[in-house]
């Protein structure tokens, strides 16, 4: 009853931020991420009978703080499969030293495959997406390669609050630099902050509002594979979040100096250099450049020329989480 899953994780272009249910974990806009080839997480899930509570190892040391949401998780695989039985989970994560990427979009999406293949339940991807998203919103999307939508819905069960692939990574193959301003870790995590901002963000209800328009022609973009088009889309839906953001109370300000020197550079490079990059930013101060593979050199460049960039990571567009085999280590 064992088994090794791997995921990657994904970057919104069009932003989730705020949930219309927490128990479910139904977010309340709708969302459209690219998922990136590198870096990933490894997780081996093990059921065993003789254990009297789930263990959770991360990065090969105990993580006590990660384990109510994980267990929480596992449970609902646990009642599909009919057995009160617990899990010793290990999970690495191979991820330069918190670049500030989603790891738990990658490490929700890795425990569902391989809780699911442990247990031998073979739940189909959609349902497996639906539940890494109880784990993590953006997890649903890491269950898909490439391009993925991720639909608010509006049924109270979350049935329609769903997860599917738009387009294959290799159908428009992009890039994405990142520039790391700081490996400081994040003061407000990703849930209590959208809580927050639904609680006191005036601009709330217009950003909830205006999100299915965003997600509709973000999804004409990718189908067109309209550059331009997604540049302006994601641009707008990120700086949006973070005027929610902003304006929450007490207010949510995850900028630094240099995440603002990068945007501003990214922009100078499309407008007066035209290199095919536009930038993204999500609840952290790193900067996500995505570009096409060609101009991708020269954005790492640029960027890692900034003072305060830290670091700079190249990825391309990936795949979805998937099963590996047994000789694989986590
Ligand atoms: C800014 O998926 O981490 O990255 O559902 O509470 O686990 P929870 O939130 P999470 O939020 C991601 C927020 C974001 C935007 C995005 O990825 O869409």
């Amino acid at each position: 009853m064992a088994a090794i899953a791997q995921a990657q994780p994904n970057i919104a272009l069009v932003k989730y931020w705020g949930k219309r249910d927490a128990t479910l974990n139904l977010p309340a806009t709708g969302s459209l991420s690219i998922t990136l080839d590198a870096p990933w997480t490894r997780t081996r899930v093990e059921f065993d009978a003789s254990l009297r509570h789930d263990e959770l190892r991360l990065n090969g040391a105990e993580d006590p703080a990660a384990l109510a949401r994980v267990s929480a998780c596992l449970d609902l695989l646990r009642q599909r499969a009919g057995t009160a039985r617990r899990a010793r989970i290990d999970t690495r994560n191979h991820f330069p030293t918190a670049a500030g990427l989603a790891s738990s979009a990658s490490g929700f999406a890795a425990l569902v495959v391989a809780a699911d293949a442990a247990l031998g339940l073979g739940l189909d991807r959609r349902t497996l997406s639906m539940l890494a998203r109880r784990g993590s919103g953006s997890a649903a999307r890491s269950l898909f390669g490439g391009f993925v939508g991720l639909d608010a819905g509006e049924r109270d069960d979350g049935t329609d609050a769903i997860a599917q692939p738009l387009l294959d990574a290799a159908a428009w193959p992009l890039a994405v630099v990142i520039a790391v301003t700081s490996h400081r870790r994040k003061r407000v995590g990703s849930g209590v902050g959208m809580e927050r901002s639904r609680r006191t963000s005036p601009f709330y209800p217009a950003w909830t509002h205006s999100a299915a328009t965003d997600l509709a022609a973000a999804r004409r973009a990718v189908q067109a594979r309209d550059f331009a088009a997604l540049a302006e889309l994601s641009e707008h839906s990120c700086l949006k979040m973070h005027a929610v953001m902003q304006s929450s109370r007490p207010p949510l300000l995850y900028w630094n100096g240099a995440t603002v020197d990068c945007m501003q550079r990214i922009r100078a490079l499309r407008e007066d250099a035209g290199e095919p990059v536009f930038f993204t930013v999500d609840a952290g101060p790193q900067v996500k450049a995505v570009c096409t593979p060609e101009a991708a050199p020269r954005v790492a460049a640029a960027l890692a020329a900034l003072p305060g960039v830290e670091q700079v990571l190249s990825s391309r567009l990936g795949e979805g989480a998937r099963l590996l085999d047994d000789g694989e280590t986590p």
